[in-house]
């Protein structure tokens, strides 16, 4: 065999999947594979996700937003116990300020070492305040930063600001408050906010609907420039998110450069996660084009939207039907009475003043300003019964109930359709077999197995790819 041949099936054996993202990001993370689980709210993400994953040689975040400080306390000792690795979400609340420094503290209070900040529009305080803790010059002169973000985002101008040193007048603020020393402030300057970015394309929830083939190149090339300029000791690095669900996709993924990939509505069709068994069953129904866009509760003044599957649930419809009346209307007394009528019979099935009173009073629980001034104001009442059934339709999916099975709201994204018509015909269209583990080694394995078969195919063996349909398998042995 000539010499050239050798080395070619040589560097051919060497693609495997802890191979295809960054080394560097691997030994950071304490992982084998370049491969994360994200956060998908109200426990989606649960702990014996983020544990499965760890077990493999991944990482799960684990999803807190939308439960309460104590739920995330009792999550972060259970992952601890677990001795694997993890992380948590920190995401950004415009509409509840407090709760975002709530979390920031506890993650500090209790050692979590590494969060995925989600959602962000700016750099906030408590975001600094994580980052910043713990902050020293090590023995050998290097700055260590003992806590680690992975920032996810969509957007080129956020992503300058997250691989930039924190604001000045953050630091400044912090040094004020006594929560870091001038020492500290000093290294501040010397750091990017995060070290890494996970780029997140067209995902479920929570979405910009960006192209990765398109979004990815530009926050890597962010990237680039942000390392050229503030000339980085660390290289700043890049992973990709959204749309992950076939082998092809993790191919494409790591063939642009993504240091590790990163998944989420596949994993809320696994058994380990916090959803009930008939969305899971929903879910493997998925195809492409069951999904539609509809108002998100944390952000519904602002028109913000999630996406979301619509097979079978009328979720989506009847949440826009809503915003389509707090947008025309200033209050609940001024939408004409057929209109409330239907609302409280199809939508509701209450009156709207009893879910006024159940709102009023979960709100004083939790945070009473927003009570006093739904008091006041009638559109911001408006707003919060709206929301009341935004946030019910999301407890009734993750819980089951079997009568409100036509409001489930279900967050997911195209690649759940994708990885649906993928493991046709295979065990993992069932859905009581999709291990999260499972399906993440056949993903990484069978996107080492395209690479190699795409160098044959790159040096003029053209058919070799053009046949590949890697095998599904069931890892671990
Ligand atoms: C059910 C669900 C809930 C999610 N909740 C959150 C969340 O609370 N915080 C967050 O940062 N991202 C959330 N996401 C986004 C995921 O972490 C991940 O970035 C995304 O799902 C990746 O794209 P994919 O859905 O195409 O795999 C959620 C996604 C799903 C499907």
């Amino acid at each position: 065999m000539d010499k050239p041949v050798q080395q070619l099936q040589q560097s051919q054996q060497d693609i495997l999947p802890e191979n295809l993202g960054d080394n560097s990001f691997c030994r950071d993370l304490g992982i084998r594979y370049p491969y994360l689980g994200g956060s998908m709210a109200q426990g989606i993400s649960s702990v014996q996700l983020s544990i499965a994953l760890g077990k493999a040689g991944m990482l799960g975040f684990f999803g807190s937003a939308g439960l309460s400080p104590d739920t995330v306390e009792t999550a972060v000792d259970q992952l601890q116990a677990s001795g694997v690795p993890f992380g948590c979400n920190l995401i950004h609340s415009p509409q509840e300020p407090e709760l975002e420094s709530v979390l920031a503290e506890l993650y500090i209070r209790k050692g979590v070492r590494l969060i995925e900040a989600s959602a962000f529009l700016d750099i906030t305080l408590p975001l600094v305040r994580y980052r910043l803790h713990g902050i020293h010059r090590s023995a050998d002169g290097s700055i260590t930063t003992p806590n680690q973000i992975v920032a996810k985002l969509s957007r080129e101008e956020l992503a300058e600001k997250f691989f930039s040193p924190p604001p000045e007048k953050l630091i400044n603020a912090l040094l004020q408050r006594g929560d870091i020393t001038h020492e500290q402030a000093t290294l501040a300057g010397q750091i990017p906010l995060a070290n890494d970015i996970t780029a997140e394309a067209d995902s479920g929830g929570h979405t910009d609907k960006r192209p990765a083939l398109a979004l990815f190149p530009t926050i890597q090339s962010v990237s680039a420039r942000a390392q050229h300029k503030y000339g980085y000791i660390k290289p700043l690095r890049v992973g990709l998110g959204g749309g992950i669900g076939t082998p092809q996709a993790a191919a494409a993924a790591f063939s642009m450069g993504a240091g590790w990939i990163m998944a989420g509505s596949i994993h809320q069709a696994c058994i380990e996660s916090g959803t009930s068994d008939i969305v899971r069953k929903l879910l493997n129904e998925t195809r492409q084009a069951d999904l539609a866009m509809a108002p998100a509760a944390d952000m519904f003044e602002m028109g913000v939207t999630v996406q979301v599957a619509k097979r079978g649930t009328m979720f989506a419809m009847r949440a826009a039907r809503l915003y389509e009346l707090y947008r025309n209307h200033d209050s609940l007394e001024s939408i004409p009475s057929a209109e409330r009528e239907k609302l409280e019979k199809t939508i509701f099935l209450a009156p709207l003043d009893d879910i006024w009173h159940q709102t009023r009073s979960f709100f004083m629980q939790r945070d009473p300003r927003q009570a006093e001034r739904a008091e006041r104001d009638p559109k911001h009442r408006m707003a919060l019964v709206f929301r009341w059934y935004l946030g019910q339709a999301a407890h009734w999916a993750r819980k089951g109930v079997p009568d409100r099975a036509i409001d489930y709201q279900i967050w997911c994204g195209p690649a759940m359709g994708a990885f649906n018509e993928w493991v046709k015909g295979s065990f993992l269209e069932t859905p009581s077999n999709r291990k999260a583990a499972c399906v993440a080694l056949n993903i990484l394995e069978g996107a080492a197995a395209i690479i190699r078969s795409n160098i044959s195919r790159f040096t003029g063996n053209n058919t070799a790819s053009q046949q590949m349909k890697p095998e599904i398998k069931e890892y671990p042995a």
